[in-house]
């Protein structure tokens, strides 16, 4: 699949009049909101884990020294913690273009943390994207992040602010926490 998929996305939902709708953010959505919204809520979802293995060449990286950015993967039994913004459909719009590296959207259940259900839209890059890099050991994950820098500003701080907001919201990811290390310690 190609990595722009601007397109794809515009067509796979139809919103038919709704008011507003959930979107699950799990990476940069968590600490830049850069869009309007109506309510914001921590929330989780079921059976996906969060990882880097998302090249980027748009934002944190470039054509020649892609960074990464997260993704998720299904694991069943592991739960993705993150931030449930509800916004207006024309919102899309504007994240489609945002995420349009690879990102399609997708419905999920989401928990917000009182037990409230609700069904929302989450962006996942699927392994059928060109820009989908896949696993590597962590310390390498960090020595690509510390050497990338894109449009969107160094690809470690990324990896920083997505860490401090998961901290924020008590989450105990080890594979952020893990690439965390060995970028804050890059001889260990
Ligand atoms: C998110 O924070 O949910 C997100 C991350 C990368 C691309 C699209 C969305």
């Amino acid at each position: 699949m190609s990595a722009n998929t601007i397109e794809i996305n515009r067509q796979r939902h139809r919103f038919d009049g709704r008011e507003s709708v959930w979107l699950f953010g799990y990476g940069s959505l968590i600490f830049k909101a850069d869009f309007p919204y109506l309510e914001r809520r921590p929330a989780s979802i079921e059976g996906w884990a969060r990882r880097f293995w998302q090249g980027s060449h748009d934002h944190r990286g470039t054509v020649e020294s892609p960074g990464r950015v997260v993704t998720l993967i299904e694991q069943p039994g592991v739960t993705c913690r993150g931030m449930a913004y509800r916004i207006s459909p024309e919102v899309f719009d504007h994240l489609d273009v945002r995420e349009k590296n690879g990102y399609l959207r997708f419905t999920t259940p989401l928990t917000f943390d009182n037990g409230e259900q609700a069904e929302g839209l989450v962006y996942i890059a699927t392994p059928e994207n060109t820009a989908f890099l896949g696993p590597a050991h962590e310390r390498d994950i960090a020595r690509q992040i510390a050497g990338a820098h894109g449009p969107s500003g160094p690809n470690d701080e990324y990896l920083l602010r997505l860490a401090d907001s998961l901290r924020e919201l008590a989450d105990e990811d080890a594979h952020v926490f893990g690439i965390e290390h060995y970028l804050r310690n890059p001889d260990y």
